[in-house]
């Protein structure tokens, strides 16, 4: 049995009053919601902020960490540094940095390989387009998503780690994927993870991501390969994100 995982990627988005008035929220309703793992991934400047706010029971992530270890590398935020400062998780190719920032599968796969190292908990975002899905390529852009990690990492690359599957045309959208839908692609995840590591797939957290809401939440996290979200917009509203943490720990 896998424990759920629901994790709130608050992308660029915060002040410091803001970030505190989040964090403290969602620690008063977030009281009583088990048994669900929970994180937030803060940018940077304020993950210590929420953690000081949001109490020891919601665990952190990096929403991206850098390809390169510490060193001359300006601008950049490894994963030592977030291990350092008590991140468990490390979000990797969101498709906002493969889109906008030019991560390509070898790329992401590399920084999958240092958030490991780090001790981190790495949660891979795979996800089609529109234009792939509807030219029926869903599963070989993901299939060679992971490939990628593979053939970095090792057949045992997803013991461990985390994947989050995030169909482009449904992040920030209000257009979900059907529960049908996204359980089609997990157990697809699944199977290729099991292709190469029976245990790690059987054990593996698989979350979909894209327009979670607190009202359609149960329905996707009652699919026999949806184990949790990753949810942007809806993290930003304590009430709304404790909701979905409900409906995973239903
Ligand atoms: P959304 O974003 O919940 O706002 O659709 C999800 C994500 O980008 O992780």
């Amino acid at each position: 049995m896998r424990q759920s995982l629901v994790m709130g990627n608050w992308k660029m988005n915060g002040r410091r009053a803001g970030v505190q008035a989040l964090a403290a929220g969602l620690k008063s309703a977030l009281v009583g919601v088990s048994p669900v793992e929970i994180a937030v991934c803060p940018p940077y400047p304020f993950l210590l902020l929420a953690a000081a706010d949001i109490g020891p029971g919601v665990a952190l992530g990096g929403q991206n960490v850098s390809l390169y270890n510490d060193g001359a590398y300006t601008g950049e935020v490894s994963a030592e540094m977030l291990q350092d400062l008590g991140c468990r998780f490390a979000i990797v190719g969101h498709s906002e940095r493969r889109a906008l920032f030019g991560e390509t599968d070898e790329i992401v796969a590399k920084k999958f390989a240092r958030a490991r190292a780090a001790g981190l908990v790495p949660v891979l975002c795979v996800g089609e387009t529109l234009s792939e899905r509807d030219a029926g390529r869903t599963e070989a852009v993901v299939g060679a998503q992971i490939a990628a990690v593979f053939a970095e990492c090792g057949s045992g690359a997803f013991a461990q780690a985390v994947i989050a599957y995030e169909p482009v045309w449904a992040i920030g959208t209000g257009r979900a994927a059907s529960p049908g839908e996204a359980q089609t692609v997990h157990a697809f995840i699944r199977a290729t993870v099991a292709a190469q590591d029976r245990s790690a797939a059987e054990a593996l957290r698989i979350l979909y991501g894209g327009s979670v809401k607190a009202q359609n939440a149960r329905e996707l996290f009652a699919q026999n390969d949806i184990d949790g979200g990753l949810i942007g917009g809806a993290s930003l509203d304590a009430t709304e994100f404790a909701g979905i943490c409900r409906a995973a720990a239903a």
